[in-house]
């Protein structure tokens, strides 16, 4: 199942998740159709489980599976590539050429849609490092370069809720530049999973190879590194990019 963007605003990406959650993804979860006005009301996302919903899909597509451990999300990652004016929405399809260079981003504690933002807020001195991965590469099918670092971005800290909220620049803290998804031909759609990860990033370094992220084995990569970086994944959101030539 892939979604096509269209929805030019800011919490787009929540949008498409309430319209999510509005198919039969679980059994526990009750779909909850929210009146049209009320999707620009942040309040109302108070009402359905936006946490279990962005799980859910991510387990459907294997991200958890394939890339991530089971994990709960806190935290929505908000992307937008502003070159074509595309949002990554977990995942839909955004052409090649809309990803060319850096995207603008922004990451939503999911607790504090709940509630205004206090100043004691726990996350406050947390750092966070946000990264691209392709596990598809060369193919989902054949997946021998897998997985493949495409950005690697440090030393984050928590965006202060602006209203509207805005979206960051890359700045300092890039380790690893930022490698444009580039999908062989015919090797059908990849997935590119953003991943942001918590905890102490002073002496965080690169991996050594963008192939494998330096761990010399197919289907290892940002989970390896996490984990011998001691960094929690909080949030993760993906798309999927393909070559014309299929
Ligand atoms: C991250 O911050 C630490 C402490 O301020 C600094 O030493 C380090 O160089 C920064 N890393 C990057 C990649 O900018």
């Amino acid at each position: 199942m892939r979604f096509q963007a269209g929805i030019p605003t800011v919490f787009s990406g929540l949008l498409l998740a309430s319209k999510i959650s509005a198919l039969p993804v679980g059994a526990e979860q009750q779909p909850i159709f929210l009146p049209e006005a009320e999707l620009h009301d942040p309040t109302s996302y108070a009402l359905y489980p936006l946490q279990s919903t962005i799980r859910d899909v991510l387990h459907k597509h294997l991200v958890i599976g394939d890339v991530l451990d089971d994990f709960e999300p806190s935290y929505y990652l908000d992307i937008k590539y502003p070159k074509n004016h595309e949002s990554v929405l977990l995942g839909n399809d955004i052409p090649v050429d809309s990803v060319s260079s850096r995207p603008v981003f922004t990451f939503h504690s999911i607790d504090a849609a709940y509630s205004p933002p206090r100043k004691s807020d726990k996350h406050k001195k947390s750092a966070f490092t946000l990264i691209l991965t392709d596990p598809d590469a060369k193919s989902r099918d054949n997946p021998k370069w897998s997985e493949m670092c495409h950005w690697i971005l440090t030393n984050l800290t928590t965006p202060v809720a602006p209203d509207p909220p805005r979206l960051l620049k890359a700045k300092a803290g890039e380790i690893e530049e930022y490698l444009p998804p580039g999908p062989p031909p015919k090797t059908g759609a990849h997935r590119y999973v953003f991943v942001l990860l918590e905890g102490d990033t002073t002496s965080l370094k690169a991996p050594k190879d963008r192939k494998h992220w330096g761990y010399d084995k197919p289907r290892h990569g940002v989970r390896d590194w996490a984990k011998d970086n001691g960094l929690t994944v909080v949030g993760a959101n993906f798309f999927y990019a393909e070559n014309e030539k299929q």
